[in-house]
């Protein structure tokens, strides 16, 4: 088991050619899984895309106290940051195990080897379906084999863009406890966006809230559970 990666990030702007998306967000992980809430283009997804170098921003972002290198994806890598998009972004004509090794793609053989089999521990769905093309099995397994492939980099800081997003029932409580266990067992610190709230909000140990671009409430995931603001507005209590 690795520390659990610690990112502060200190008065974060960003957004798309000129239009500004994020102001001043100021957000801190602790071990475990820390969850981000929020609306319909809140700006959840760049400020991920911003954390992991892959769209400008200005402000300051560290990790276990350093600085982090904006627009740097493959620096972000190295630092042991790793981000599972919306959308999967899965090679359709490739196995699993195809899918999985190009996710280590800057690990060493040996070291890849190993992780390989760390995945299928931790996925043991995907261990049954190892030589399957990855384009032809469901919603729910192709989100475990873009969670197990952002995995094979052996990231300290997991970011996960809604991975519920379309998946039945049981399958989110599936995954979401995969994802919890590898925070758990592994100390890997997870940053996920949910729209699942209550599902979210169990597992996580603390929540922000993101609304038009800003962040307005910031609690442990189980006081943010038994917020009269939070049940009103994500959870559809009277
Ligand atoms: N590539 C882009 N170019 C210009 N504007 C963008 C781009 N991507 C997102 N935006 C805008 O930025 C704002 C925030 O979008 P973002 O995708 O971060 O929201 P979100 O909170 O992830 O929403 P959702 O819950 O629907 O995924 C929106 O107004 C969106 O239209
Ligand atoms: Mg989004």
């Amino acid at each position: 088991m690795s520390t659990p990666a610690h990112l502060q990030v200190k008065g974060l702007s960003a957004g798309y050619s000129g239009f500004a998306v994020l102001r001043d967000i100021h957000i801190e992980t602790q071990p475990g899984i820390t969850v981000i809430l929020g609306p319909n283009g809140a700006g959840k997804t760049t400020l991920l895309r911003a954390l992991a170098g892959l769209i400008a921003r200005q402000g300051e972002v560290l990790l276990d106290g350093a600085p982090l290198s904006p627009q740097d994806a493959t620096a972000c890598v190295r630092r042991g940051l790793a981000l599972v998009a919306e959308g999967r972004q899965l090679f359709p004509q490739m196995s699993v195990t195809e899918n999985l090794e190009l996710g280590g793609w800057l690990t060493p053989a040996s070291e890849r080897k190993h992780r390989l089999a760390q995945a299928f521990e931790d996925f043991p769905r995907l261990k049954e379906r190892a030589s399957q093309l990855a384009g032809t099995m469901s919603g729910g397994e192709q989100q475990m084999v873009a969670v197990a492939r952002a995995m094979m980099c052996g990231p300290r800081l997991l970011m996960l863009d809604e991975p519920s997003l379309g998946l039945a029932p049981r399958m989110v409580d599936e995954l979401l406890a995969i994802v919890q266990r590898i925070a758990r067992q592994q100390g890997v610190t997870v940053l996920m966006v949910e729209q699942n709230v209550r599902k979210a909000l169990s597992v996580a140990d603390r929540g922000y809230v993101l609304e038009r671009g800003r962040i307005v409430a910031a609690d442990g995931a189980a006081q943010l559970l038994a917020s009269d603001t939070i049940r009103r507005a994500y959870l559809g209590a009277a």
